[in-house]
């Protein structure tokens, strides 16, 4: 009898522990410890997250997230918003965020035709500057961004959104002041100021082949030249019927194939229906609220919930099995509350696109993604 007791509570203690095992494993599993061997996992910070404002994104970002880039922050109009005079309070706090955390920080963006200030363009008359000042204003202030936060930013995107999705060139003032090799410097003047940072091109809607063979052509083009260029951003702005798995998977090859890493930036996959014609994050591309179109104001139903887990499901399995290419995958933001997808393509919308919810709690997607990425070899 004493024996039974004794071979009771033996059990029942085994079973508290391997019960109490799995149950702290839950808790401590975080996305930055499953994708520790498989490449970076980031997000977009904004500004109330970085400057500790925000005090209920803090444990969140600190605990699951190994990679971060700024949202705003480092944009030309916010980073030197009158010729010659920087504003770096607000990148400072963003970069020792980060190295406090001990995250991969990418500085974004450099040289971008949007969210640029007017004066880059213009002379004192309003008319635009020659190719020799454009040049000139280019290199200083990629020279002056980068050289600040040397060794310590290790990738930039250095231009954003230089192509069409029919692959044509985009006729941004860069290009009809400067030309094509606008890109040619941005990238040879980041190298100069920082010879071992990263460098990237970084752009949306590239799963689209033309846009694709348009990346492919200019990449080709400036590793001809001997220009260094270590990496291609897929902007992840996602929706639930666009791009094609298979299309997106095809990008992911082609561009590793140029020898580069890939990095899939800015993922978040709205939930909502997708006004027709847009297809990627031109900000021209604002179409007027529809009510049809915002159908989850006060919640996500839980079917489509399942459809759209399944659908970020099947991105996240395509980026484990490609972890060979992909250096790193970022999150636009943390929580849905703070997402731009609620303004865009359609102001005023509820979205769901992010992996934690309005309350900053993790989505039940959050615990699926971890299990695929552990049981990833
Ligand atoms: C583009 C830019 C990002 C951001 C999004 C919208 O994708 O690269 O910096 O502005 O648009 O938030």
């Amino acid at each position: 009898m004493k024996l039974k007791i004794k071979y009771y509570t033996l059990v029942v203690a085994m079973a508290a522990i391997s019960f109490s095992c799995a149950a702290k494993n839950d808790k401590t599993t975080t996305l930055r410890a499953a994708f520790k061997d498989k490449f970076y996992i980031g997000t977009a910070l904004n500004r109330a997250q970085y400057m500790g404002i925000d005090k209920k994104s803090d444990e969140v970002v600190k605990t699951q997230f190994s990679a971060i880039v700024a949202e705003n922050c480092m944009k030309s109009e916010n980073i030197q918003p009158r010729e010659g005079e920087f504003f770096f309070d607000d990148a400072d706090k963003f970069v020792a965020y980060g190295k406090k955390n001990k995250m991969f920080i990418t500085g974004h963006t450099l040289i971008w035709h949007s969210q640029a200030p007017r004066w880059f363009f213009v002379d004192k008359e309003g008319k635009d500057v020659s190719r020799e000042v454009l040049i000139e204003r280019m290199k200083n202030h990629i020279h002056t961004v980068v050289a600040r936060y040397k060794g310590q930013i290790k990738g930039w995107d250095v231009v954003n959104e230089a192509i069409l999705d029919n692959g044509e060139w985009r006729k941004s003032k860069f290009y009809n002041i400067i030309g094509e090799d606008f890109i040619k410097l941005a990238f040879q003047f980041a190298h100069e100021a920082d010879p071992k940072a990263e460098l990237y091109y970084n752009d949306y809607s590239m799963a689209i082949p033309a846009k694709r063979e348009g990346v492919i052509k200019m990449v080709k083009a400036l590793q001809a030249q001997g220009v260094k260029i270590h990496g291609i951003g897929m902007q992840g702005h996602i929706g639930m019927d666009y791009p094609e798995l298979s299309e997106f998977e095809k990008s992911i090859e082609s561009y590793a194939g140029l020898g580069l890493k890939v990095m899939i930036t800015e993922l978040d996959l709205s939930a909502l229906p997708t006004p027709k014609g847009n297809r990627g994050a031109n900000i021209a591309d604002v179409a007027a609220y529809q009510d049809q179109i915002n159908p989850y104001k006060n919640g996500l139903p839980a079917e489509a919930e399942t459809v759209w887990e399944n659908r970020y499901l099947d991105f996240f399995r395509l980026f484990l099995k490609h972890k060979d290419k992909i250096s790193r995958v970022t999150l636009w933001g943390v929580s849905d509350g703070g997402s731009w997808k609620n303004n865009f393509p359609v102001r005023g919308r509820t979205d769901y696109p992010l992996l934690f919810d309005r309350d900053y709690n993790a989505k039940p997607l959050v615990k699926k993604i971890i299990d695929e990425a552990i049981k990833t070899k």
